[in-house]
């Protein structure tokens, strides 16, 4: 197999990586691990949301970043012969927007709606589908990110987050070396009055995307009702308890939880408030999460032009722009969307994907990647969806279980 680990965060552009030390875990990185798993790596770097070129030209907004990809397989597969390893056999692995871009590679193999770009760009002419994916955290499916976020996270309107240095308001890019008494800042506050009318007209919206999906799970459709309960609330529920119940199971105390509902003993979860489940994640964005009335966000920057820094790519934030924002290009925007190309007809998505959303990880709302499972599993991938206890925005903490997964399917 050939191992290709992304190193995008943030929608930045991400550098070519080597194998060495994870300066977020300390540990050895997935590269290093891969190799000594004896598996080849290839980590290509990828264009990204602040690239320009000598004449101030922006060069990375979207789909830069997922056709560098693209053509960094298809290079991969064209020398195939010729290199270690199966291009036949290429897992990708990312986190965050990197997860994103591992989504889309996996999702979208053969697509022609890429072709322009890897054509402009000299790619080489063959094949793009890949293997498998490792997915953590993906900040994906952008469109509906932000109704997902206040369904989610409904009727909380004070936020927290981690205040890192050098870091955008909303995070992005590598993360810098950090020493080792470190603490991260806390930024707490409260909705204004205007975010939380956003959130208020948001939410009741998402129920509509979820039904329009037609997804399953054990034959019966996932759907949500008007009061935003339903299969698909408690399909949700499921992995979270799931989590919980490995963790009771290891031996971990968990009474504390007033949200984990368990029998007597506490040693079988049986339920969970799922309105006092979100409270304890905590909200980490004000509305809209992703698409900035104000264009101010990370994403907004992702979805520029060569000459325009930032833009929306929503009706909802463009119809309620404060800064007269326009409009990024529709095709752009679904060339961006791994959802859209699951079951896209002439593409190859990838047959094995492995997800991963930590149980307190509120970048974007859980039901995101969890969309993007359900959806592949009913398209009929394989695909190995958990959300870790205690787990927050992060990739690669897992690397054992990643190895044990890539071997499994490999075999
Ligand atoms: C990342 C995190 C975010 O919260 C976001 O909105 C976009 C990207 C990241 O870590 O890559």
């Amino acid at each position: 197999p050939i191992f290709l680990p992304n190193t995008i965060g943030g929608y930045m552009p991400g550098a070519a990586g080597t194998p060495g030390i994870d300066n977020r875990t300390g540990k050895d990185n997935a590269a290093l691990v891969a190799l000594s798993k004896g598996l080849v790596v290839a980590e290509p770097g990828a264009r990204g949301r602040t690239n320009k070129d000598a004449k101030g030209l922006y060069t990375g907004k979207a789909p830069a970043a997922i056709v560098d990809l693209k053509a960094a397989v298809r290079y991969l597969r064209l020398n195939d012969k010729k290199m270690p390893g199966s291009a036949e056999r290429i897992i990708s692995n990312g986190t965050s927007a990197g997860g994103a871009m591992s989504s889309l590679l996996a999702a979208s193999g053969n697509n022609k709606d890429y072709e322009p770009y890897l054509s402009a760009l000299g790619a080489a002419k063959t094949r793009d589908d890949i293997f498998a994916a490792s997915i953590y955290c993906p900040i994906t499916n952008l469109e509906n990110a932000d109704k997902a976020y206040e369904w989610y996270f409904d009727k909380i309107y004070t936020y927290e987050r981690r205040g890192m240095p050098g870091m955008m308001p909303s995070p992005g890019g590598a993360l810098p070396t950090l020493p080792p008494d470190f603490k991260p800042k806390l930024i707490t506050g409260s909705m204004t009055a205007s975010q939380i009318e956003l959130s208020k007209e948001l939410a009741p919206t998402f129920p509509a995307y979820v039904n329009s999906l037609n997804l399953m799970f054990n034959g019966k459709p996932l759907t949500i009702d008007a009061n935003g309960n339903g299969s698909f609330k408690n399909y949700l529920k499921g992995f979270v308890m799931t989590s919980a119940q490995k963790e009771i199971n290891k031996g971990m105390d968990l009474s504390k939880l007033t949200w984990l509902k368990t029998t007597e003993q506490g040693k079988k979860v049986t339920d969970i408030d799922f309105s006092a489940y979100v409270k304890y994640v905590k909200r980490m964005k004000t509305t809209p999460a992703f698409d900035g009335v104000d264009l101010s966000n990370g994403e907004n920057d992702e979805f520029g032009t060569a000459t325009i820094p930032s833009q929306h790519f929503t009706e909802f934030s463009y119809k309620n722009s404060t800064v007269k924002g326009t409009m990024a290009d529709e095709k752009i925007i679904h060339m961006m969307n791994p959802m859209n190309y699951l079951a896209a007809a002439n593409t190859v998505p990838a047959k094995y994907w492995r997800i991963r959303h930590g149980a307190i990880d509120s970048d974007t709302a859980l039901v995101i990647p969890l969309l993007l499972a359900t959806k592949a599993s009913n398209c009929g991938y394989k695909v190995d969806f958990a959300v870790p206890w205690g787990q927050g925005h992060g990739g690669d903490y897992d690397l054992d279980e990643l190895f044990d997964w890539i071997e499994k399917i490999t075999k």
